[in-house]
């Protein structure tokens, strides 16, 4: 069979909203992440508002980030946020053993964090630490963050320089309990976020949004375990008085190979790499209905969020760079890989409220590398931005009538994947040909509502590695796209080998 994906939409019927936070970011203390990518400091060349380098801050807004999580990752249930406040040449310095070893010096802490939040037009979503934490701890970071008046923590706030409390709707209940945040068991974690949760209160009208820290990969014991205390919590899930957590997190991580050592090069990669990944890859549709299968036995109407806050590839260092910094390049196979999520992400928005790419800055599959002065964007920043307009937009379900699909040794994977959102007279078509080899045809038949096509976009290239360096920062860049016609009531898209595309349609 040809490279092909038939199927059919309906318009005119709407599915789950799309939460902009799907597209949500991860910004940890690893690496070049939080340094040299975010934070240069205020007497840096590097052009900085408040120590905040403003083309990395731009770069973001451009393509509507909703919300960053922060300060880990692993590195959050070893954080405690008080060395992170007040004058910073005061501040205690501690050791990031998760991540090189390095001395953190706590420079970016707190009032930096919200300070960039606030730059990037971003919510914030803070990461609380249970590993190595108290509950008393995440109790004052909260009070700290969010109370007015006169109340122990507010007054420190005032101290430091802030008076008006912040907003702060996402908080993270410790992060990969089961592993770096503490090695538990389901059972015990379970407990615990109960507990801590509690005393996450809600001060002055900020209500949070608590997520625990949910499975590795496809634990759907973990996810049970959680699910089955909902009942004890306390009172409606989304009720303010409600003593529990709202939302459960999972991480999942494509590689091209099972074994840490040898992830594979992020440029470098033979075919069987490809295919090995893109089955991988792939998986993340699996998993996603599998935790929400668990999930709606418990809570068939989907009170409880499904989070997935850490998602992308992740390969071997660059030659020469800390391989605890883990900096990657990021290839046209990257963008392939975020461009096949945000399909299945759409596609599961009744349950999924909300994703992070890891992450977002000179780490792993990262938006955006910095090099000095300099800054690239990647093609998967571009995939973010060609699909910006799904934010928050109302999702059609495709139905498929056919679709292509790679069989191999590593296993099989869809060879086209697409998605379709409408908001007001627009309808955005997103389009994934992850064949390597083979340009493919998508034809959906568009029900309900009359449309024309306005506007294509597409991201190709020569081959599935190539990538942007700060020399050739547009060797992988969108282009205007002649390939989307209108046949009957079928749009027919024409898509070069690897690639991604865009269809605007204009609704009548
Ligand atoms: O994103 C890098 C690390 O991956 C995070 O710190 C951790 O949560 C995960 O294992």
């Amino acid at each position: 069979m040809s490279n092909t994906l038939n199927g059919v939409v309906d318009l005119d019927v709407a599915g789950a909203t799309i939460s902009r936070h799907l597209y949500g970011h991860f910004a940890e203390h690893l690496g070049r992440c939080i340094y040299e990518g975010f934070w240069v400091g205020e007497d840096s060349e590097i052009p900085n508002t408040a120590g905040i380098r403003e083309d990395v801050v731009q770069a973001l807004k451009d393509v509507s980030i909703p919300n960053l999580r922060w300060p880990g990752g692993c590195f959050a249930d070893e954080y405690h946020w008080m060395n992170g406040v007040g004058p910073r040449e005061e501040r205690p310095s501690m050791v990031n053993t998760h991540w090189g070893d390095v001395v953190e010096d706590n420079s970016f802490g707190t009032h930096e964090f919200m300070q960039l939040c606030e730059m990037l037009g971003a919510e914030p979503y803070v990461s609380g630490n249970v590993g190595s934490g108290t509950v008393a701890e995440m109790s004052d970071w909260v009070e700290y963050l969010t109370r007015s008046g006169d109340a122990p923590m507010s007054r420190l706030r005032r101290e430091n320089g802030r008076a008006e409390p912040w907003k702060v709707p996402f908080w993270g209940i410790g992060n990969e309990s089961w592993g770096c945040g503490g090695n538990m068991t389901a059972e015990q974690y379970t407990q615990l976020a109960a507990q801590f949760a509690t005393y996450c209160r809600n001060h002055d009208g900020n209500e949070l949004y608590r997520i625990a820290a949910g499975p590795n990969r496809d634990d759907y014991h973990w996810t049970e375990t959680l699910m089955k205390s909902i009942s004890t919590l306390g009172g409606p899930v989304r009720s303010p008085k409600h003593n529990g957590w709202q939302a459960l997190s999972f991480h999942y991580y494509t590689h091209a190979s099972d074994d840490w050592q040898h992830k594979g090069s992020a440029t470098e990669f033979s075919a069987e790499e490809y295919h090995e990944t893109m089955v991988r890859a792939w998986r993340i549709d699996e998993i996603v209905r599998g935790h929400s299968r668990v999930m709606d036995a418990y809570d068939p109407e989907a009170a409880i969020g499904l989070v997935c806050d850490e998602w992308g590839t992740w390969w071997d260092v660059e030659p020469g760079t800390n391989p605890g910094f883990l900096f990657q390049q990021n290839t046209m196979r990257d963008a392939l890989v975020a461009g096949l999520h945000f399909d299945v992400f759409h596609a599961n928005a009744r349950r999924l409220v909300m994703a992070n790419i890891a992450q977002t800055v000179n780490v792993l599959q990262a938006m955006v590398l910095t090099d000095g002065a300099r800054m690239v964007l990647t093609p998967t920043y571009h995939v973010f931005a060609m699909n910006a307009g799904h934010q928050d937009a109302t999702s059609h379900p495709v139905q498929l009538t056919a679709q292509s699909q790679y069989a191999g040794e590593q296993g099989a994977y869809p060879t086209l994947t697409t998605s379709v959102s409408s908001r007001g007279a627009t309808a955005l078509v997103s389009l994934t040909n992850l064949d390597v080899d083979d340009a493919g045809t998508v034809r959906l038949d568009l029900r309900g509502k009359d449309w024309q096509v306005a506007k294509a976009t597409l991201l190709a290239a020569p081959s599935v590695q190539a990538h942007n360096t700060v020399d050739e920062p547009t060797a992988v860049a969108p282009t205007a796209f002649d390939g989307a016609r209108r046949e009957g009531d079928t749009l027919v898209v024409e898509l070069p080998a690897h690639s991604f595309a865009t269809v605007e349609l204009t609704l009548g």
